[in-house]
């Protein structure tokens, strides 16, 4: 089966191979065995235009544009918050948070909880991230954030403490997990209002000192609420909230790394916490973070057609009866619908097409973010013949240097975005929670950052016999603006995608 495609596709692109021996093509692959059985290699589905990427040639005047910084669009950071009184007289109680999802949620689901132990005057636990099934990482608030500086800077917002204190020690996830108690609340509705808090947990703070609310996630409203309040969740997410100094050192190894390559100091680098970093006489590189989230769950679940033929679309849809048993369906529209609507992530080979035709040349730095690619290094070649200069964490840093982050989902994240936030450019080949706080993260510090525009790239590509100026014109003009300029968010849009208004002022 798997030499249906014919001898000139192999030799041409040499793509088939890796699949039999993936772990020969690593670094960056992560298939394990047992996906080896469920598809054909994945062929590229736009050759012609592939071919055209990999000989492109990209002019002086277009790489300046593209790696210019954003020019000041006359917004800045603005979290200060307004002379309201600051700390309470009098702690109201306790809060705690119990908060589900990946690294991204979480984060959100931080700030929304010191926003609503200010709306209650009440004293914040710091929050307990729960073990998400899919990532599997039991890495506690403390493990991937800086909670010294957490506190710090929040002292004169509210309090914040890192453990209850003995009498209320019975407070414990155990316990909220093992029966029904009065002090959990468990009915918080999503986007929940200032009243309904002021109204349902106030009491609860009231007669027991203590409040535990979980499930937490999106229940704080983002419309409707005083500025000093927003403001506040503006302090969190893009100042309070540091990850912790080993992830900084090591994200700060990999930026220098991406910088300087011809100093790389890998190969004999025991540590780089002694790295020297003197780097003043040289001048700096510039590199593109592309976040890649193409796993087998986000393929599964976006129920589209990604060229692995019959074999892959079964293995897909019975992954996706048994994760969701149902509630993801095998959808009802075609390939072709889903694509134009824009429904469907952008594969490693779709994502090279878009930055090559924006005209990011061969010689472009690209830094992978990405936890794992469905197919492995099978479907990341592609995308490395338009890029050779890729790395990831992985290729950049020792297995010593990784130990610590070896396995752990939340922290391996951490690192990205880290490295996400120290990019010149930023780009997702999907959106998604780590799309949307690095946009909102990006937008408050004005850096580039691109938004791919998931209808038209659809329609592009199911376009069989596009040309490849065609495809080049139709990409540049519909990025034009979708590289980094503000857009004021909307009614019941979030505020850690879209900070402008709440968290930035006039210049
Ligand atoms: C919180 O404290 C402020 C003043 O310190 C007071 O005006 C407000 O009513 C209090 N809110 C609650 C829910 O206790
Ligand atoms: C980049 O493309 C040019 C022109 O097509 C080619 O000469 C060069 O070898 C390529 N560089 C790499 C690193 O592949
Ligand atoms: C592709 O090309 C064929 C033949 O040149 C033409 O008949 C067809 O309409 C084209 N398809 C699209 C989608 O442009």
């Amino acid at each position: 089966m798997r030499h249906q495609s014919g001898g000139t596709l192999l030799g041409l692109l040499g793509l088939l191979l890796p699949v039999f021996i993936p772990s020969l093509f690593s670094p960056l692959s992560h298939a394990s065995p047992s996906a080896l059985s469920e598809w054909n290699a994945p062929k590229p589905r736009h050759l012609h235009l592939f071919k055209s990427a990999v000989e492109r040639q990209s002019s002086d005047s277009v790489q300046n544009e593209l790696w210019n910084p954003l020019s000041g669009q006359g917004l800045r950071p603005c979290i200060l918050t307004t002379n309201t009184p600051s700390l309470p007289e009098k702690s109201q109680g306790y809060i705690q948070v119990f908060l589900d999802g990946g690294l991204n949620q979480q984060r959100m689901g931080i700030c929304d909880a010191v926003a609503v132990a200010k709306i209650l005057n009440a004293t914040l636990v710091i929050p307990y991230l729960e073990v998400n099934p899919v990532w599997q990482d039991s890495s506690s608030f403390g493990d991937i954030f800086d909670v010294e500086h957490f506190i710090d800077a929040l002292k004169d917002d509210i309090r914040i403490v890192r453990d209850l204190p003995d009498d209320f020690s019975w407070s414990t996830r155990d316990y909220y997990a093992t029966a029904i108690r009065p002090t959990r609340i468990k009915t918080a509705p999503v986007h929940a209002s200032v009243n309904w808090y002021l109204e349902n947990v106030s009491p609860v703070l009231l007669s027991y000192g203590i409040a535990a609310i979980a499930p937490f996630s999106h229940r704080l409203t983002f419309d409707n609420l005083p500025m000093d309040i927003q403001r506040l969740r503006c302090k969190v997410n893009f100042e309070a909230l540091s990850f912790v100094p080993h992830i900084r050192a090591l994200g700060d190894a990999l930026v220098n790394r991406l910088r300087y390559p011809s100093d790389d100091s890998r190969a004999t680098a025991g540590n780089y916490l002694r790295e020297v970093t003197d780097f003043t006489a040289k001048e700096a590189g510039k590199f593109v973070v592309l976040h890649l989230r193409f796993d087998k769950d986000m393929a599964a679940h976006s129920a589209c057609d990604f060229g692995g033929g019959k074999a892959e679309k079964l293995a897909l849809a019975k992954y996706r009866q048994v994760i969701w048993q149902g509630r993801v369906l095998n959808s009802q529209f075609t390939d072709e619908e889903l694509r134009s609507q824009g429904r469907c992530p952008l594969t490693p080979e779709e994502i090279g097409l878009l930055l090559a035709a924006l005209g990011f040349d061969n010689s472009t730095r690209l830094y992978l973010a990405s936890h794992k690619v469905y197919g492995g290094e099978a479907r990341i070649s592609t995308l490395r013949k338009m890029f050779p200069l890729m790395e990831d964490k992985k290729s950049l840093a020792s297995a010593e240097e990784r130990v610590q982050i070896k396995g752990k989902a939340s922290l391996l994240a951490a690192v990205d975005y880290y490295v996400s936030m120290h990019s010149d450019i930023f780009i997702s080949a999907s959106p998604g929670n780590m799309h949307n706080a690095l946009v909102g993260h990006r937008t408050y510090e004005n850096m580039k950052t691109i938004r791919p525009s998931m209808p038209l790239l659809g329609q592009l590509f199911l376009n069989k016999n596009i040309s490849w100026s065609e495809f080049q014109e139709a990409v540049i003009e519909g990025h034009k603006n979708r590289q980094g300029q503000i857009r004021l968010r909307k009614p019941k849009q979030s505020l850690y995608t879209y900070p402008a208004p709440d968290c930035m002022c006039g210049a």
